[in-house]
């Protein structure tokens, strides 16, 4: 079986679980998920979609995707909703998502992983993060076998208080995500790089005298923050006294890659 696995990241978290996932998948390739307003052909027989779960349901980018997807009849689809413990309904949500386009989810599995959501804090203590590494390491280990064989299961969810409520304020604040880009300033540590510019992948910062702009297209993926190497760009009142955050084993390079892939989007006729 050919698969395919396409990512979505902030921070490389979901970069990283698909890394490890892919060798284990025999031929599976790897793709940077592009933002798509028109169809994307894909001739794979398995298609992972492995994305950061952002106010307890899917980013626009991910809805945008499976909006898009074309694929055989047959096509074998899984997930992986990677989240910093609050998976909530995402699954759920991605899987009514992939039935109303006649596209059933397969699998869908939750990976607990470091939060990259700095407005509410740091992603917490080294040993917590390296436990949450070693347990989605396992469970990449426990789900390739399921994966290859084609198998069906139920998918992850949160507690069904926390679906039935997160669920509500995702439908609440979802309407609004682009435009939270109004609560990012710039510090006077800003060396005016640029890298904040060049990583997004929603090509969302524009520089003006040195200094990023945020346009109110934005994902709140928090990269153009997280990757800022003179950690300068603040979010609301408190990131000032957080710790930035991203996976040990993700790169700037990979970030870059991203953002390219996004503006140049493989596989588009
Ligand atoms: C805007 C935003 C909203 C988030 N909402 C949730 C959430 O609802 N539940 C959760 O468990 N984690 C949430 N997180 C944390 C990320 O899902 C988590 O850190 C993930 O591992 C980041 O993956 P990435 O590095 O691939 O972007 C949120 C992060 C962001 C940036
Ligand atoms: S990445 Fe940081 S230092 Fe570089 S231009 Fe952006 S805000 Fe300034
Ligand atoms: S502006 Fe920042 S948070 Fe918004 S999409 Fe770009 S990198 Fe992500």
């Amino acid at each position: 079986m050919e698969i395919r696995l396409y990512v979505y990241t902030g921070t490389g978290n979901s970069l990283w679980v698909a890394r490890q996932l892919a060798p284990q998948l025999k031929d599976a390739t790897l793709e940077f998920m592009p933002y798509l307003s028109k169809d994307l052909k894909v001739e794979a027989d398995g298609v992972g979609i492995i994305f950061p779960v952002h106010i307890w349901g899917l980013p626009m980018r991910v809805i945008q995707f499976i909006n898009h997807l074309q694929v055989k009849p047959e096509t074998y689809f899984f997930a992986m909703a990677v989240n910093a413990g609050q998976p909530a309904a995402s699954l759920v949500q991605m899987n009514k998502l992939m039935s109303t386009r006649q596209l059933p989810l397969a699998m869908g599995y939750s990976f607990v992983m470091p939060s990259n959501y700095i407005p509410w804090g740091g992603p917490g203590p080294i040993d917590t993060q390296q436990r949450r590494y070693r347990e989605a390491q396992e469970k990449v280990q426990a789900i390739a076998g399921p994966v290859l064989r084609g198998e069906r299961k139920k998918v992850d969810k949160g507690p069904l208080w926390q679906n039935i409520l997160f669920s509500l304020f995702y439908k609440m604040s979802f309407p609004y995500v682009y435009k939270l880009d109004k609560n990012f300033w710039v510090d006077d540590k800003c060396n005016s790089c640029g890298i904040c510019e060049q990583v997004c992948p929603a090509g969302n910062i524009g520089m003006s005298n040195g200094k990023p702009g945020w346009l109110h297209r934005c994902e709140q993926c928090l990269a153009c923050l997280q990757w800022c190497p003179q950690e300068a760009i603040q979010y609301g009142k408190k990131t000032v006294r957080y710790p930035r955050y991203h996976h040990p084993e993700v790169f700037l390079q990979d970030m870059l890659e991203q953002a390219k892939a996004n503006k140049d989007p493989m596989g588009l006729p």
